[in-house]
């Protein structure tokens, strides 16, 4: 997947993007990122991007001209047709997710535009913008952290990233559920000891167990989720179980 990404801080992008699995991701070529500097596209001496805003008001913003060109001049740098989804970062953006992450993996490229400052001039969006993404109800200084959030979480659905085939269906969020605890050695620690369960060798038991843990934690943690997720008869019996268990707990 090739992935463009507009910024005014292209440096913020190099730990992250070249450690762990982004770092195998570029190796494997899985993730073929381009970072572009948008003052390498302003035609002031002085790279100037941004301006007071029309009205008054504080804070200063970009400039449409420049941001624009920036853009126009970064997607034109693929022949992928149809054109890739020009995606600013903004807390005004529909909230990114799992499902989200999903959606755009599906394409061979993204361009992500990091806004900054008090925000960017109106037309940008109606010009040059075809989607609008934010990571959660909160501001950021800048859409950089918000785009190596979305860059990550897409290529985990990328197939091929994650060692064991087909382990991102298994992530969190993937059936709709969290997911339950995991263990490795030793088999007790400071007294806690592994679920026998997990000991037995027995995978029929073991899927029954872990997907009771997952529905318990998912009820105990995010109820919202649960509204829809796909479950069996004897799954919403355990979600009833787990009710009548908390009416008691409350007696
Ligand atoms: N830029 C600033 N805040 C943001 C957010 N919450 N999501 C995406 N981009 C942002």
């Amino acid at each position: 997947m090739r992935i463009d990404v507009l910024t005014l801080f292209p440096n913020m992008f190099q730990s992250p993007m070249n450690e762990s699995m982004m770092w195998k991701a570029k190796e494997t070529g899985l993730l073929d990122l381009h970072l572009h500097d948008i003052r390498d596209y302003s035609h002031d001496k002085h790279r100037a991007v941004d301006d007071t805003p029309y009205g008054g008001g504080g804070g200063m913003l970009l400039r449409a001209d420049v941001l624009v060109y920036a853009i126009e001049s970064v997607v034109a740098l693929g022949d992928h047709q149809p054109p890739p989804p020009v995606i600013l970062m903004t807390p005004q953006g529909r909230l990114f997710s799992h499902d989200v992450a999903r959606e755009l993996a599906q394409h061979p490229r993204l361009v992500l535009v990091c806004s900054h400052y008090e925000g960017e001039d109106e037309r940008v969006r109606q010009l040059a913008i075809t989607d609008e993404i934010s990571i959660g109800d909160y501001v950021l200084t800048g859409g950089e952290l918000a785009a190596m959030v979305v860059i990550d979480a897409t290529l985990r659905q990328v197939g091929g990233l994650l060692g064991a085939e087909g382990a991102e269906l298994r992530d969190s969020h993937a059936d709709g559920l969290l997911e339950g605890a995991h263990y490795t050695r030793p088999p007790v620690f400071r007294g806690l000891e592994v679920p026998q369960v997990l000991q037995t060798g027995n995978h029929a038991q073991i899927e029954a167990w872990r997907r009771e843990q997952a529905l318990r934690r998912t009820w105990e943690r995010r109820r919202d989720l649960l509204r829809k997720a796909k479950l069996t008869e004897a799954e919403k019996y355990l979600l009833a179980k787990f009710a009548r268990e908390d009416a008691q707990r409350l007696k």
